[in-house]
């Protein structure tokens, strides 16, 4: 059972074999995140503190349908362990979703496994779903690299196993998804969480090449760091000149951060050498920036299998936690004598730490 509480989602899950999911509840506040134009942490946090208890209680019910079991005892019994987010995350967030696992944990004796809450949008590609099969042997992708690009994060990363992570390179400055939230607001699409309306902008232009030439930062560098910031004043700029429709803004815009996600992902491919290419998070969902990167990996790595995680899982979600948490711990023991107390919110982690 995995718990997820980073920042504005409040979400338990029940998974199987690490990749079965029996049972998922999740709520949201981010209604509330939009009408202030970005998250409050304060008001995430107390939200966190109103939807746990009823969240957990949800999941419990829905796994003892799903299992044909008849209390919540026998639920209890069922769980090996008990996985959540330490972090990257808002500090006030994350602490709802520990203290509330720790507590599951000590009251049923089990092991308690902390999961860096961006190893977790990897293992969104190993969820088998109904139109999906995901990975189908875990243990021979390796080695992977894996693009994670989400609102807070746009990192890549090589995987040689399950908990052998090298960090290639990232965001320097803005993540992928907060470059087109922002991008979204400049153009008065969406105050929060843009994303999605932005490509749906993007969509409606007519013209077969646009206009307006954005720049595709740091493209050809030979390093696998990415930046977003720069991009994102230049939008400013050409909203100012009044030259421009908003269709060709939105399009040239996807179209500069899909190409540089491209780019430097299969320059990773080359790099490293490495047959498996994963791509998760929030912006991940995307549909031109899956398309095309599929097409391209095709091309240029013909020796590659690419692996995206199911749309229904690039948001955040618990599945993906528990996921991590079953992969995590393979081969090691279980600590059922697990040091609670030393398990805290790490709001700073990044993707290679533990
Ligand atoms: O992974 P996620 O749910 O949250 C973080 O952990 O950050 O990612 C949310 C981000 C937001 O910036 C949102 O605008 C972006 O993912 N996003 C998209 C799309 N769907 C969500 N960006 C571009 N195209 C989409 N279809
Ligand atoms: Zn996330």
């Amino acid at each position: 059972m995995a718990i997820e509480s980073s920042c504005d989602e409040t979400a338990c899950a029940v998974v199987k074999d690490g990749v079965y999911e029996i049972s998922h509840i999740l709520t949201t506040s981010s209604n509330l995140h939009e009408e202030t134009g970005g998250v409050i942490p304060e008001i995430a946090a107390r939200k966190q503190v109103e939807f746990i208890v009823p969240v957990i209680s949800k999941c419990l019910n829905a796994t003892k349908d799903a299992l044909g079991l008849t209390s919540f005892e026998e639920v209890a019994k069922t769980i090996d362990a008990i996985a959540v987010t330490k972090g990257p995350g808002l500090a006030g967030s994350l602490i709802v979703g520990i203290e509330a696992a720790k507590t599951l944990a000590m009251a049923w004796q089990k092991p308690l496994i902390p999961v860096n809450h961006l190893m977790g949008h990897v293992y969104a590609t190993f969820i088998k779903t109904n139109n999906d099969n995901g990975i189908q042997d875990t243990s021979e992708i390796f080695p992977a690299v894996a693009l994670v690009v989400s609102g807070g994060h746009t990192d890549l990363i090589l995987m040689r196993g399950h908990n052998n992570i090298e960090y290639l390179g990232g965001t320097l400055d803005d993540a992928a998804g907060e470059a087109f939230d922002k991008t979204a607001r400049l153009l008065g699409l969406s105050n929060y969480l843009g994303g999605v309306l932005l490509s749906k902008k993007a969509t409606e232009f007519q013209g077969y090449k646009p206009e307006l030439k954005l720049p595709r930062p740091l493209i050809n560098q030979a390093n696998l760091d990415f930046s977003f910031s720069g991009l994102k004043t230049a939008v400013k700029r050409a909203v100012e000149q009044n030259k421009y429709s908003t269709t060709e803004i939105a399009f040239e815009f996807e179209e500069a951060v899909v190409e540089v996600l491209i780019k430097k992902s299969i320059k990773a491919l080359i790099q490293t050498k490495a047959k498996t290419f994963i791509m998760a998070g929030g912006v991940s969902a995307n549909t031109k920036l899956r398309d095309q990167m599929k097409t391209h990996i095709e091309k240029t790595c013909p020796e590659v299998t690419s692996y995206f995680s199911p749309t229904n899982l690039c948001g955040d979600n618990a599945v993906y936690i528990a996921s991590r948490a079953f992969f995590q711990t393979q081969g090691g023991s279980l600590d059922t004598e697990c040091n609670y107390a030393s398990i805290r919110p790490e709001p700073s982690l990044g993707i290679d730490g533990v």
